[in-house]
Parts: C-alpha cells; structure tokens; sequence
C-alpha cells in the first residue's frame, strides 16, 4: 500500500521538522502513558498495574455497571451511531438528557456539545456583540481564552486571579467606554492547576453593581462542589444569580460532552446562534446520553460519593501538608505539589511510577507559571485509605531521594 506523500510540500516539512525538535527539546508531553482497560483507582498504564492519582473521575463514574448498562439499553434501541445533525432530527433521548441536566442545574434549560471546549467556543462569542465587553479572570481555560478571542468587536479586559479589587477597576472602566453594550464576567469556577476556587458572591455583588452578568465554567465543579455536587450555584447558594452554567461531562460524570444551562431564551437561542450546534452532527450519542442520565440519578441517589470524595481529599491534602510538601492553594481535590523546575517534576511523576506504582501527572511550563513546576494529584471518592497511606508514604520516598523534602 502506498501511503508515503512522493513529493513531500518542503515548507510544510521543513516547519514540522522544526516545531517537532523544538517540542522534543522542551520535553513538551514526552510521552503519553497509554490505559489498557478501565480507567480506576488501580488500572493498567503502559502494560503496569498502578495506583491512579491524577484522573478527573472525581465520582468513581467512569466504569459504573449501571452506567455502562444504560449505554448498552440505549444502543440497542437507537444504534451505536446517528447519522443525522440535531438541526435535521434529534432523538427524543438526547432532548430528555438536556431536560434532566437543567433540573440538576437548578436551571430552566440546557443545550449539550460534544465536549467542554466546544461548549465555549459555541456559546461565549455568540453572547456578545459590537460594543460589549468581556471582563476575563487571569487563569481562565484555553477553551475560555479561545471563546473569547473569537469574540470580534468586543471590548476583551483580563483581570488579575481571584483580585476582586482589579475586577472591580475593569467593570468601572467598562462602563466608562461602553455606550449601552453588555459586560460580561467569565471565570473558571475552581481553577484546574492549582485547585482554588472563584469568589463567586463578591462577583455576584460586582456584577450587580455594574450591570454586568456572569459567565461560569464548572468543568471541575460540576459533581465536586456542594452538598450533592450540583456544582457552583449550590456551593455559593447563588440560586438564579448566574447567567451561564457551562461544564463538561468528562470529568465527575465521567462520560462525555459539554453543557450549558440558564435561562430557555439562552438557549432556544444558542440552539440557532451557536455555530458549533448549526454545523456539527456530532453531539452526543444515545449511549452517551443513556450514560450520562445514568450518572445524574446515581450522583442524585447517592450523595455518599461526594462526602468521600470531600473527606479523602481533606485526608490526603493534610498527609501531603504534614510530610511538608507544597501544596499551594488549593482548596479543592485538584492538590498540586509544587517543586520548581521542570525536570524535577518530571522526575517524580517517573520516580513514583517507575518505583513505587503511582501514576501522577507533572506539568510544566507554559501550562503553569515558570519554575512552579509540579505533579498535579486528584483523589477520587472511591480510593480507599489504604491506598492513600500507601501513597503518602510513596511521595514521602520520592519526596526524600529527590531532595524535595
Ligand atoms: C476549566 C475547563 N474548562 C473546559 C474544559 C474543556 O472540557 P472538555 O474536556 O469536555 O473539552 C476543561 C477540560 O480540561 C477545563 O478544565
């Protein structure tokens, strides 16, 4: 089989070869360890059995029997496939998802996307037109970061993380140049590098204040904050004081897409406006779907997997403080412990792969700020404490043989 280009484009080659080399130099991603089955506390990463400590299955979702068994009733009823955009057919079972997710949101509709990242691309640019302003937390999303700039004529203001003061400054300046155009807030609801969360009810009072409305990313909080993992609204008890709910459902519902969720009128007009809804069949599958209603009602049924999650998350964050890491700021199960450099970081995610069966990721520059380097750890509600003690007593090894502590 031919599958060679004869004549490779030179500039094209010549500009992959580069970026390639510059990427392998900065050890951007050196190398994606590959899962070979369920994706657990215990799971199989490049052929190893290792204790997983980085995932975003915050619920323990992702290979529930139950889930997994709606996902098969739905195939079986509607096909493993759709063959059709939303805009030509949509099945019933996708329209009773977004009608089941808006009551977990407290909200009075919802729209899906097919993931996290589409869900912003799709909705935020369309929100704003000439005249409007964007006033943008410092330590947003890429996916927030991209909506926005794909938002043309807007006014764009970036204020500084968490710094009501600042956001404060960029509202009083905004209304000052704009002449009646609308001002939104976005921020990430709990930032996904360092773990903390945003000041929602000094941002509620501001955008009050100021006439503005408030844009929130939950991806990491949806199933994570409040009581019941509702998210946001119900750790904030801002009930009907954000404009836009969007998250994902990759992470704690552990299935995939994206999702909005406000008022019917956002979204019978996202339905139209957003590009990415228009002009792409892929929105989530009927086993998705299936999946995905599945895990609302387990989340629902059993609000027990939130409270572990809370409470191994207090347990493994104070073992970490108490061996005398640096686990920054966070106040959410996203712990970081935080080392510096970057090869430092990478050592230990090896170190405690390679010696000790733990997989945690590290991350480096440009993903957070130059020499605060580290390896980004996420309890999930079902780790037990065994596992927890062994791996605190792993980074402890780690932490001692590479000179951290
Ligand atoms: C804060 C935030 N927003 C959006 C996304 C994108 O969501 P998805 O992974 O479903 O595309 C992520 C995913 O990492 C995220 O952390």
């Amino acid at each position: 089989m031919q599958w060679l280009l004869t004549m490779p484009n030179e500039r094209l080659t010549k500009f992959l070869d580069q970026k390639v080399s510059e990427l392998k130099q900065a050890g951007f991603a050196p190398h994606i360890r590959v899962l070979s089955g369920p994706n657990s506390t215990k799971s199989f990463l490049d052929g190893k059995e290792v204790l997983v400590l980085c995932a975003n299955n915050y619920l323990g979702l992702a290979n529930n029997p139950e889930m997994m068994q709606a996902a098969k009733d739905a195939i079986d009823k509607y096909g493993a496939g759709m063959g059709t955009g939303r805009m030509i057919m949509t099945y019933d079972i996708q329209n009773e998802l977004e009608s089941n997710f808006a009551k977990f949101k407290s909200s009075e509709a919802s729209l899906c996307f097919p993931t996290g990242y589409i869900a912003n691309l799709g909705s935020i640019w369309p929100l704003m037109a000439e005249g409007d302003t964007i006033v943008s937390e410092e330590l947003n999303h890429a996916s927030i970061i991209d909506g926005c700039r794909m938002s043309r004529k807007v006014d764009r203001m970036v204020y500084k993380h968490l710094d009501m003061e600042d956001l404060e400054e960029k509202l009083k300046s905004s209304q000052k140049e704009r002449a009646k155009g609308k001002t939104m807030i976005i921020s990430d609801a709990v930032f996904s590098m360092d773990g903390d969360i945003c000041k929602l009810s000094e941002m509620i009072e501001l955008a009050e204040k100021y006439d503005a409305f408030i844009f929130i990313d939950e991806a990491h909080a949806s199933g994570v904050l409040g009581k019941t993992g509702k998210g946001t609204v119900e750790h904030f008890n801002a009930y009907g004081k954000v404009d836009v709910q969007m998250g994902t459902l990759s992470k704690a519902i552990a299935t995939v897409g994206g999702y909005i969720a406000g008022s019917e009128n956002l979204v019978y007009y996202l339905r139209r406006a957003s590009r990415p809804f228009v002009f792409s069949t892929g929105f989530l599958d009927p086993a998705t779907c299936g999946a995905t209603m599945k895990a609302l009602e387990i989340i629902e049924r059993e609000p027990e997997r939130v409270q572990n999650l809370w409470d191994n998350t207090k347990y493994f964050k104070k073992g970490l403080d108490d061996l005398g890491f640096n686990t920054g700021v966070s106040q959410t199960p996203i712990t970081p412990v935080v080392v510096g450099p970057a090869d430092k970081a990478r050592e230990l995610s090896k170190y405690l792969y390679e010696e000790e069966n733990i997989y945690v990721q590290a991350f480096s520059y440009p993903v957070v700020p130059k020499d605060s380097a580290r390896v980004r750890t996420i309890v999930n509600a079902h780790h037990t404490r065994e596992q927890l003690d062994l791996a605190l007593g792993a980074f402890e090894r780690a932490g001692r043989k590479l000179d951290i502590l």
